[in-house]
């Protein structure tokens, strides 16, 4: 189990002036930054992960989710009860988009039915629910960036799975975050072109590096999104809100600024079609979301370029 902090509400005239916040898939990207982000505020949570306990199991999740709300409601003094909102975010997924193929009972447990219970116990113990989505949900025809209420369409089981697992908590009055192309903490798509490259430069392997250039979506930086969830929470977000780092690349775009910004800009590149991977699971070859509600909600973030300038300061390679 990752650190928790003492429960510690302020009250103010009636208001929800804390908030308790419950994180699963603690040690994944996201989870990780969100983790990061409440230590960092000294702000009262609990990440859990697989080892913790295995949220597509319906028993576990009560036990637990219950459990935890026992335990901060005895934390709080009788007249902080009405002060402080528990609040679980569900960044547990099953993420590799190409098991998820062959794999299809596992990626129905985790991604769909394990937000069912999840948004069941969170009604029961009065917990309120953000689940985290994907761009995989759209089919990728559109040439103009996905709104909230745009057609879904998924084109793999993983994105049908995500998007089944949306319902339960849209139909609890929780809220759902739907990002794409996410970076942080762990193995991601810049650690992987940053290995390529070196690889390159030491001569270890030879040849131009081949990414593929007809996929456009939108790069985003886990700690970016993890404030960025935060903020939606405090605006008393409901429903369906994209969020992403601002502006779109493609993957090959996305890759040579990668390079460029890391000193690899003499470091040559190919563009390849996503069909010559033949990959198990479809990709949307246009998956940009239009983060329009949330700036409604006063939540924005910065272009992408510029978190990825954070990225790489922040892993000291830049
Ligand atoms: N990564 C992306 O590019 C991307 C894009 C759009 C949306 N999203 C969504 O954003 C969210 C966060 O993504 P991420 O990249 O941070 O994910 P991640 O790094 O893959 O982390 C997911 C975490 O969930 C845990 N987990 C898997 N199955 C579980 C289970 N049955 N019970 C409890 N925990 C379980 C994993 O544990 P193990 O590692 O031990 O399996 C892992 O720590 C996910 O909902 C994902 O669908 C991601």
């Amino acid at each position: 189990m990752l650190p928790g902090h003492r429960v510690d509400c302020t009250m103010s005239a009636g208001e929800i002036v804390k908030r308790v916040w419950a994180i699963t898939g603690g040690k994944g990207q996201l989870g990780r930054s969100l983790a990061a982000l409440l230590e960092a505020r000294q702000v009262s949570f609990q990440a859990w992960d697989l080892e913790d306990f295995d949220i597509s199991d319906a028993a576990q999740v009560n036990g637990r989710l219950s459990a935890w709300a026992q335990q901060v409601s005895d934390e709080l003094s009788s007249d902080q009860t009405g002060a402080c909102e528990t609040v679980l975010i569900n960044t547990a997924a099953f993420t590799q988009v190409d098991l998820c193929e062959s794999e299809r009972e596992t990626a129905t447990r985790v991604n769909e039915q394990a937000p069912q219970f999840l948004a069941a116990a969170c009604a029961k113990n009065g917990i309120r629910m953000v689940q985290i989505s994907t761009d995989y949900v759209f089919d990728g025809r559109a040439q103009v960036p996905y709104e909230v209420d745009s057609e879904t369409n998924p084109l793999s089981h993983y994105g049908a799975s995500k998007l089944a697992g949306e319902g339960p908590v849209l139909a609890a009055g929780g809220l759902v975050v739907r990002t794409s192309w996410l970076c942080g903490p762990g193995r991601n798509f810049i650690e992987a072109i940053l290995e390529q490259a070196a690889k390159r430069h030491s001569g270890e392997v030879e040849g131009p590096l081949r990414v593929v250039e007809d996929q456009r979506g939108c790069p985003t930086y886990a700690v970016d999104l993890a404030e960025g969830v935060v903020d939606l929470v405090e605006a008393d977000a409901r429903g369906v809100v994209h969020l992403t780092n601002s502006g779109n690349a493609t993957w090959w775009e996305f890759a040579r600024a990668i390079l460029d910004s890391a000193g690899y800009g003499d470091l040559e590149m190919e563009a390849i079609a996503t069909k010559s991977l033949s990959l198990p699971a479809p990709r949307p070859a246009y998956s940009v979301l239009s983060c329009a509600r949330a700036t409604q909600l006063g939540v924005t973030m910065r272009p992408w370029q510029d978190a990825l300038t954070a990225y790489l300061e922040k892993q000291g390679k830049k």
